[in-house]
């Protein structure tokens, strides 16, 4: 059954500090309150001043937002790793995740980048597992 939604996966060049809490605590709210109006979900990271993001919704509001993201000053270099149309949402409940991911996964996702294997399905699978890390025991 179709949809109607599509996935989009990015990357891109932090042009401040990703270390800055302050700026990504910036661009979370703007997003989650932008993205709760525009039906769009999904997770932001922050690594090593790159930023990867998913972000599923219907076309037009990507479109929309892909426009807005691609004139932001606040990064460049925005690389988009896949765009397609999915059956349903990973990332439901989540206007916007901030998915914190530990220097391990940042050096993961380096890694597979300098070797031009970085596919959707592993920035997709890094974030998640960001969002939901094993319990501690
Ligand atoms: C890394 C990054 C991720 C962003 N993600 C989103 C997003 O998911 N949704 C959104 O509306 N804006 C996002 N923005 C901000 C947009 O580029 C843009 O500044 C904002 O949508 C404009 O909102 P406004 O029209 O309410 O001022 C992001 C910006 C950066 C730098």
């Amino acid at each position: 059954m179709n949809s109607g939604l599509e996935r989009l996966v990015y990357e891109s060049r932090a042009t401040g500090s990703t270390g800055s809490l302050v700026n990504l605590a910036t661009i979370l709210a703007e997003s989650q309150r932008n993205n709760d109006r525009d039906g769009l979900t999904g997770a932001l990271a922050a690594h090593n001043e790159r930023y990867v993001q998913v972000i599923e919704g219907r076309p037009a509001s990507l479109d929309n937002l892909l426009r807005r993201l691609q004139s932001d000053p606040r990064h460049c270099e925005l690389h988009i790793i896949d765009r397609e149309p999915i059956r349903e949402r990973l990332f439901d409940g989540w206007s916007m995740a901030s998915a914190r991911i530990t220097p391990a996964q940042g050096d993961a996702l380096d890694h597979l980048k300098q070797r031009g294997e970085l596919t959707a399905q592993q920035t997709i699978r890094i974030l998640l597992d960001a969002l939901n890390p094993p319990a501690a025991n």
